[in-house]
């Protein structure tokens, strides 16, 4: 059988492929390891600044939780993989690097509460997204009613949530779900993403951690995290060399250190 989850590994970026597309790529144990894995391999690489993460095959990023895996399991083992999928995208949300989804075809359900993990997202016009829980008697539960709020507004998570209808690229965009639409998604996360690799590893790291962890805060506490997080940047070699290359007029060479 072919690996569930797919990595191309470059110097500054990686790839990240659920890749199994004749399950149009769904959530089963095996990809939710196969995620866990590379979250934590690439948190190790200290070159890389960002990872674009896509589904494989012409026809979803995913289709949520493997249905049919799901009814092969009891009432424990239900909660077990609902833990195993929380904490896959926890730590795709803490990861130090910047995660973007290129989001294609279908991405419902866990697919959409995967992509909103990630920092970016980025889609192709045949997006269908929708959280179809509450129609399969259950509710999301890999983060989505506490994630889409805080993204894009209660009353909009709501209409998404509780209706568990489907909506397109166009309406996703104008919500705020995607960041943008392109004809070829992975082109335009490619290159959302070689624009985050021209900052250093660290500052992008330092930057996430204070907008996850900083946002909700009452201001001044806001602003006395996001120093918390600056001052981690003052000591790094990379710092010293963003001066260097401005003063040479050349393009810096940063190495997360
Ligand atoms: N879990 C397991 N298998 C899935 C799946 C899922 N979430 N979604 C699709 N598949 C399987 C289908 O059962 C089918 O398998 P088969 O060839 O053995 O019959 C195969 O993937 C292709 O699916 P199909 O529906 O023919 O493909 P499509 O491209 O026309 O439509 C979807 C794709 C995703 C729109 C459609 O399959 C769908 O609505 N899936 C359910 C999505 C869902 O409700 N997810 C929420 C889970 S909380």
């Amino acid at each position: 059988m072919s690996e569930a989850v797919v990595t191309e590994e470059r110097e500054s970026l990686w790839i990240v492929r659920i890749n199994r597309p004749e399950r149009r790529n769904a959530l089963g144990r095996a990809v939710v390891e196969g995620l866990t894995d590379a979250a934590a391999r690439v948190a190790e690489q200290k070159a890389v600044r960002a990872v674009v993460l896509c589904g494989a095959g012409d026809r979803a990023f995913c289709a949520g939780a493997d249905l049919k895996e799901r009814q092969t399991m009891d009432e424990d083992a239900v909660r077990a993989f609902v833990t195993s999928l929380n904490r896959m995208m926890n730590a795709i949300e803490r990861s130090p690097k910047v995660w973007i989804a290129a989001l294609h075809g279908a991405c419902l359900g866990g697919g959409l509460e995967l992509a909103l993990s990630a920092d970016l997202r980025v889609a192709r016009s045949d997006l269908v997204t929708g959280l179809p829980e509450v129609r399969l008697g259950i509710i999301p539960g890999a983060g989505a009613t506490q994630r889409l709020p805080r993204l894009v507004g209660v009353a909009r998570a709501k209409e998404l949530i509780l209706t568990g209808a489907r909506i397109g690229a166009d309406r996703a965009l104008q919500i705020g779900v995607v960041n943008r639409v392109a004809d070829d998604h992975e082109a335009a996360a490619l290159e959302l993403a070689g624009e985050v690799c021209k900052g250093a590893p660290i500052s992008l790291r330092q930057a996430k951690l204070a907008v996850n962890e900083g946002w909700d805060l009452d201001f001044e506490a806001g602003l006395r995290w996001e120093r918390t997080c600056y001052d981690v940047t003052i000591p790094t070699e990379d710092r010293l060399e963003g001066l260097r290359a401005f003063a040479e007029k050349r393009p810096p060479n940063y190495r997360g250190e």
